[in-house]
């Protein structure tokens, strides 16, 4: 494919023929150009959120239940069919779309909820269900989903299981490793796993539900899941604060640890670089006033208001008293602490406006976190690459920093003017080898997908990757499941 210059597409995939689309017709609803679909019609399951991958499937079908997925897997294994699973199709590294013509499985029409049991508060649904619609469910029961992230209006479950997602409160609740219980799977040869369990503790073998999580659609296909809920916090607080330096952010959190403890919920970290760009983007005004390198967003999460309160405006109190902050507002509405939050959660859609963005998902110590924007912005500005007053049009449009500081997670954004070979050339392997040096993580939370495949060696020592592609191969040995993808040794 053009999008993919350096992928050659595997040889040993077949490809659609008239049969086939009758077969797949005879299962369940399908869209594809064989029976009158338009190039239209299919570009949405074609193109990634961010419009940088492009594939060119020409079916997609829409499984209805486990064993419509079951029967496709087994036909498209024995007729060698590639093929890439796609839930809400909100993933950032070109993970749910295929590269050429892979068919792509969409989970969209398996969005039921199977059970709830308000005693152990542990939920079962289909892998299709999205995101916000479950925690909307569990909302009117008084629980809680134990995962929040901004494509909460489009991802599924069963993506945010695939990519193991952990967004703005693995802080409090911890990653999908801990909380999903149970996983259906269906096995690239059409065999259906059972591991739907809904016990919290199950030591009789290995763990088979934990190989799913995050392994972006590789092995097999998620159907269902079990994952065990919280009760719905009755009193919620939001704090946006401003920050002089990265080394008051770091005091900012031992400090807020050590004052709201159980109740902290969310400790985001944005620099001033994102909070101008959602602001020149909105057209709305900060709900703080001056401006300083960087902004915390605080949330806690409690059972009651009045002690929640007393103890965040205290630390807020503390914060300026010891002059580790400069400014902080905090929410006095529901109102308000959802338009705190746009000021967090608007930053990924307000990098893609200019037209394109090199986006880098990191784990390090954190003490270095914020070293890694600053390098990297120093690195575009001796280049000539980065916008200044004096040359506003050049490519870079800025070095921005934002992510999950309670969980050492920074997002690296370059947003672009157009999607260019000499910033590319600056960022690769230069970033990948700032984080190898210091024992980090290439990617965090996002995965792998096709973006970053080929850069797991930086992460991940030869031994660990051939175990990888042992599993791989136990799993899929005819590779029919979202080749290209994920790792590379
Ligand atoms: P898709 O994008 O459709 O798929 C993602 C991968 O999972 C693909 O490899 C696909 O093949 C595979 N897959 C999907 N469904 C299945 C299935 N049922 N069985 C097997 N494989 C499957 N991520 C975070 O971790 N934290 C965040 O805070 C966060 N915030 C985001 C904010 C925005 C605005 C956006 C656009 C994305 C964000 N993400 C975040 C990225 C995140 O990976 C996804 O939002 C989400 O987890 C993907 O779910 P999805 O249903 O859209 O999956
Ligand atoms: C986030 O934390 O906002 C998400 O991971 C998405 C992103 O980094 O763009
Ligand atoms: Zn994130």
């Amino acid at each position: 494919a053009d999008s993919y210059p350096n992928i050659q597409r595997g040889s040993q995939f077949s490809k659609l023929t008239a049969e086939d689309i009758a077969y797949f017709e005879s299962i369940c609803p399908i869209v594809s150009t064989e029976k009158g679909a338009t190039q239209d019609d299919l570009e949405s399951f074609n193109t990634d959120w961010m419009r940088k991958y492009r594939g060119q499937t020409t079916l997609v079908v829409k499984p209805k239940t486990t064993e419509d997925v079951s029967n496709i897997l087994k036909y498209c294994n024995e007729r060698k069919l590639a093929v890439v699973p796609q839930g809400g199709n909100t993933g950032l590294v070109g993970g749910s779309v295929p590269v050429f013509d892979e068919i792509v499985i969409n989970m969209s029409a398996m969005n039921n909820v199977r059970s709830f049991d308000a005693v152990s508060g542990i939920l079962t649904c289909d892998a299709g269900v999205i995101l916000e619609n479950a925690d909307s469910y569990l909302r009117e029961r008084g629980f809680i989903f134990p995962l929040d992230l901004g494509a909460k209006g489009s991802c599924h479950v069963g993506g945010n299981v695939a990519t193991n997602a952990g967004g703005l409160r693995l802080l409090r609740y911890g990653s999908l490793h801990g909380t999903v219980l149970g996983v259906e799977a269906v096995l690239p040869d059409g065999t259906i796993l059972d591991d739907l369990s809904l016990l919290r503790k199950n030591n009789t073998g290995y763990d088979l539900k934990q190989l799913f999580i995050g392994s972006e659609g590789t092995i097999g296909i998620i159907t269902a899941i079990s994952i065990v809920c919280p009760q719905r916090p009755k009193s919620q607080n939001v704090a946006l604060l401003l920050v002089e330096s990265f080394e008051k952010v770091q005091e900012t959190f031992v400090k807020t640890k050590e004052q709201l403890s159980e109740i902290l919920s969310a400790f985001e970290m944005m620099d001033i670089n994102s909070q101008r760009l959602v602001r020149q983007v909105t057209g709305k005004s900060h709900p703080l006033k001056g401006e300083a390198p960087f902004y915390v967003l605080i949330e806690t999460s409690g059972s009651n208001a009045e002690h929640d309160d007393e103890k965040v405006g205290a630390l807020l109190q503390n914060l300026m008293e010891d002059e580790i902050i400069l400014d902080g507002t905090m929410a006095e509405s529901e109102a308000q602490v959802r338009e705190l939050w746009t000021w967090r959660e608007g930053v990924p859609e307000a990098l893609g406006h200019w037209g394109g963005v090199y986006k880098y998902d990191v784990s390090i110590p954190l003490s270095e976190l914020y070293l890694l924007v600053e390098d990297v912005r120093a690195k575009m500005s001796s280049l000539g690459l980065l916008s200044t007053p004096e040359n506003p049009d050049n490519v870079v449009v800025d070095v921005v920093g934002y992510g999950h500081m309670g969980d050492s997670n920074l997002h690296l954004n370059i947003p672009v003017r157009g999607f260019d070979k000499r910033v590319e050339k600056a960022l690769e392997p230069f970033v990948y080898e700032w984080i190898q040096k210091r024992r980090g993580s290439i990617s965090a939370e996002h995965g792998l997908g096709v973006a970053k495949s080929e850069f797991v060696g930086y992460s991940r020592g030869p031994t660990e990757l051939a175990v990888m592609q042992r599993i791989k191969n136990m799993f899929d040995p005819n590779e029919i499941m979202n080749p290209y993808k994920y790792i590379k040794a």
